[in-house]
């Protein structure tokens, strides 16, 4: 086996970065497929912490290539200073970054886009997005008006502004509408910007399917890294309060330029309880003291926008909505450590009025909770935190892994019991 796929399970900021982090030490290839910087992936390497946006969080190990394929929006400010930031840290000095030549490109426009549609939405019509622009850029690739990477190289500089007018001549007006001609789409300046980051660019573009196909042929090892979660996919989350890109396994395909029978396995990541950022329903949000109590003991903060996560019990019906249309083969569960923390857990095994995620009035959905006995207690949160094998797990955090694993059909592959790489209990081989 040879191809993983890892993606979140439920409204994405399931530890990502971490699981992909841990994994990656036995790949040679780490590749994203989806998204853009609305993802922020947190790594603590020797009690260091590193937060990534759009580079693959095989970063740390050197000569394991990086790779952002092409169903990435990628800005290119952004990524030029993460890059920057992770050089300066020693990580990506060896030349592992690749960039594919069809990933499409954040412009300034996208983000005043994204952020002035938000201001200007109606309590009902707010998505709660990033600002980050993922949802314009995506709509332009849509609209068949997208500026992709190919796009920047100095030999289609003449391409580049007639796709940068053809932009304007939509941009503009919208932007006019909600208030932000200040933002309007500047051709010239944005051709002059581009040739500063053609140079830049041009050592890494690649096809990313080329090269994956390449790595396999060589009996490499391909950890493909999803970003925000299943229920924030376009099609299959709880739409339209969703990311624009497709979150789930399929999307690995797509976005990367490889066939369906390229991927061996795929791996969903689902913390022990639940977190949502962002406007849309949430069945099992807890909005009083105990919701707070998860917040604080999982320092529930957005990595990217640093905005307070709403926080809730682990959904098992949303779970198995996820390993279904994911086609999950393992399951990892992260933030085991926190729910030790709690002095009351709680599950969600049903929803009221026979509803699921996925049908009309999901956003009513009314949670029938299953209450477990305590785990508050201090001796057993630390020893949880210092587990490194399923034994070692105390009896009740056992039994809360083989609920999730009955419940949804899918095996535990990996339990995180904290923020290091060293607390983590891999059950069953990634390759
Ligand atoms: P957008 O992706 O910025 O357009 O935001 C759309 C929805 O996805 C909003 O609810 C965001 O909060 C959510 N979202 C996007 N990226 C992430 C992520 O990495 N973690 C959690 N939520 C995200």
């Amino acid at each position: 086996m040879s191809t993983l796929v890892v993606v979140g399970a439920q409204w994405g900021d399931e530890g990502k970065g971490k699981v992909v982090d841990v994994l990656a030490a036995q790949a040679q290839v780490v590749a994203r497929y989806a998204g853009g910087n609305n993802a922020g992936h947190t790594l603590v390497v020797g009690g260091k912490k590193i937060v990534t946006h759009l580079v693959p969080s095989g970063c740390t190990y050197p000569g394991t290539l990086c790779v952002l394929g092409a169903g990435m929006v990628i800005d290119i400010e952004v990524f030029r200073e993460e890059v920057a930031a992770l050089q300066a840290e020693g990580m990506l000095r060896g030349g592992e970054l690749r960039v594919s030549l069809d990933a499409h490109v954040i412009f300034p426009y996208h983000r005043a886009l994204d952020g002035l549609r938000e201001d200007r939405a109606n309590a009902t019509g707010k998505i709660g997005t990033t600002r980050r622009g993922i949802g314009p850029a995506y709509e332009a690739k849509a609209g068949r008006r997208g500026v992709r990477v190919r796009d920047l190289l100095l030999n289609n500089v003449a391409q580049l502004r007639e796709r940068l007018e053809l932009n304007k001549a939509v941009v503009d007006a919208e932007l006019a509408r909600l208030g932000g001609s200040q933002h309007a789409v500047d051709v010239e300046h944005l051709v002059r910007a581009a040739a500063g980051w053609s140079e830049w660019l041009a050592p890494m573009v690649c096809d990313a399917g080329e090269l994956i196909e390449r790595a396999l042929g060589e009996q490499q090892r391909v950890l493909i890294e999803g970003a925000q979660g299943a229920l924030l996919d376009l099609d299959h989350g709880t739409y339209p309060y969703v990311t624009s890109s497709t979150t789930t396994a399929g999307g690995a395909c797509a976005g990367l330029g490889i066939g369906p029978t390229r991927i061996d396995a795929v791996w969903g990541i689902t913390k022990a309880y639940t977190t949502r950022v962002g406007a849309g329903p949430f069945p099992t949000c807890e909005t009083g003291p105990l919701g707070q109590a998860m917040r604080d003991a999982g320092h529930e903060y957005g990595a990217t926008t640093g905005r307070p996560r709403d926080c809730g019990w682990l959904d098992l019906p949303a779970l198995r909505h996820a390993a279904r249309i994911n086609g999950l083969t393992g399951l990892c569960v992260t933030k085991l450590d926190v729910l030790a923390a709690l002095p009351e857990v709680k599950v969600c095994v049903d929803y009221e009025d026979g509803l699921k995620p996925g049908v009309d009035g999901f956003d009513r959905a009314r949670p029938v909770l299953r209450a477990l006995p305590g785990w508050g207690d201090p001796a057993r949160a630390a020893a949880l935190a210092k587990a490194r094998r399923l034994e070692d797990l105390p009896t009740v955090a056992r039994a809360y892994l083989d609920m999730i694993s009955e419940y949804t059909g899918v095996e535990i592959s990996l339990v995180s019991v904290g923020a290091g790489r060293e607390q983590t209990i891999l059950v069953r081989d990634a390759y």
